[in-house]
């Protein structure tokens, strides 16, 4: 069953030096249950995007176009109604876990908070639930833990806290913002396995954003790529490494660093910036980076329909052949 549907998805933030589309008709659609992995280069919307869906954005922003959750229209919902949603039905992990915890207060104290808020749980039943998600997230002594203030623990385990709180009202929907970013490479792999598992035992869907498309093929069902406010190729992880079909999805396949290409030159990178845009443009946002770029490119917007390879991508000139196997960029390969 769908869960969420994106359609059209416009978010402009006004600012003292004019208008800034961080998002431009965004669409894609979530499945119950699905690990779903927005990716694109620093700037190109994700956090946007993730934000809007429960109106966290700013006074500034200006949204429209439509966020369908479990058959319920979200965009032009009072903020009242919103901050139910939030925490209960879509809860939030961001990257930086310091900054959403309160460092004066206890783990179980923050953990609790989240369950007295939006559960109404009475102080021992939400002392036996802090234990159990603490233990669910993989937190060794956790009774300790529970005693212990944010600093005490390392970057990693703050990380597995913050997914406690998240799931402890058992929401539909996780939205995960660079989960793993601000730690250290070999914790990363742990938390996004935790994701996984947590998400098949709990049946939450995720929504993991990450600018490294390396992560994805372990952890995601189905991937969206972004690019300048705009989502341009929308497939499942298998469909979209073996037959990569948008030229920006390519370099950023190609700039993913991995030992078994590593003999095809090495790593490359997409020469250029992401445009910060002020309003919506008739080209392709992605022309003035691209080999392929003709005319059309820079008169025309490319419709976001499906392509050669079947699944839908926003290019007039999209790439036919089928590149390599998923299985060359999964760990391990
Ligand atoms: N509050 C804001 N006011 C003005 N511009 C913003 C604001 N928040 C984000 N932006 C702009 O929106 C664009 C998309 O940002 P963001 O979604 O954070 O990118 P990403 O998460 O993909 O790195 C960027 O150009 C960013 O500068
Ligand atoms: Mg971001």
């Amino acid at each position: 069953m769908t869960l969420l549907e994106v359609s059209d998805l416009t978010v402009a933030f006004h600012t003292e030096d004019g208008p800034v589309l961080a998002v431009d008709s965004a669409s894609f659609t979530m499945a119950e249950r699905e690990v779903l992995a927005l990716v694109g280069e620093s700037g190109c919307g994700k956090s946007v995007t993730s934000m809007a869906l429960t109106g966290l954005l700013p006074a500034n922003a200006e949204v429209s176009g439509s966020v369908r959750f479990a058959e319920r229209e979200l965009v032009g919902l009072p903020e009242n109604r919103l901050s139910g949603v939030r925490g209960r039905d879509v809860a939030y992990v961001f990257q930086e876990p310091m900054t959403s915890l309160n460092p004066v207060l206890t783990v179980g104290r923050q953990i609790r908070e989240v369950l007295y808020r939006h559960q109404r749980m009475a102080r021992s039943a939400a002392s036996r639930r802090a234990l159990e998600l603490l233990n669910q997230v993989g937190i060794p002594e956790p009774e300790r833990r529970l005693g212990e203030y944010p600093h005490q623990l390392s970057g990693g385990m703050r990380q597995r806290v913050m997914i406690a709180m998240a799931l402890a009202c058992r929401p539909r929907l996780l939205v995960a913002d660079e989960p793993t970013t601000a730690l250290d490479v070999t914790i990363q792999a742990g938390i996004l396995d935790l994701l996984r598992t947590l998400s098949a035992e709990i049946g939450t869907a995720v929504l993991l954003i990450t600018h490294d498309l390396g992560v994805v093929a372990d952890i995601a069902d189905r991937v969206v790529v972004m690019y300048a406010g705009r989502t341009i190729e929308e497939s499942t992880v298998d469909g979209l490494f073996a037959s990569p079909s948008h030229p920006y999805t390519r370099g950023l396949l190609d700039a993913v660093p991995n030992p078994a290409r590593r003999t095809d030159g090495g790593l490359r990178e997409i020469p250029g910036l992401v445009p910060v845009l002020s309003s919506s443009s008739d080209s392709c946002t992605f022309a003035d980076r691209c080999a392929h770029t003709d005319d059309l490119c820079r008169s025309s917007r490319p419709p976001f329909e499906p392509g050669p390879a079947g699944h839908p991508v926003a290019c007039w000139h999209p790439v036919s052949t089928v590149d390599a196997s998923p299985e060359l960029w999964r760990a391990g390969a």
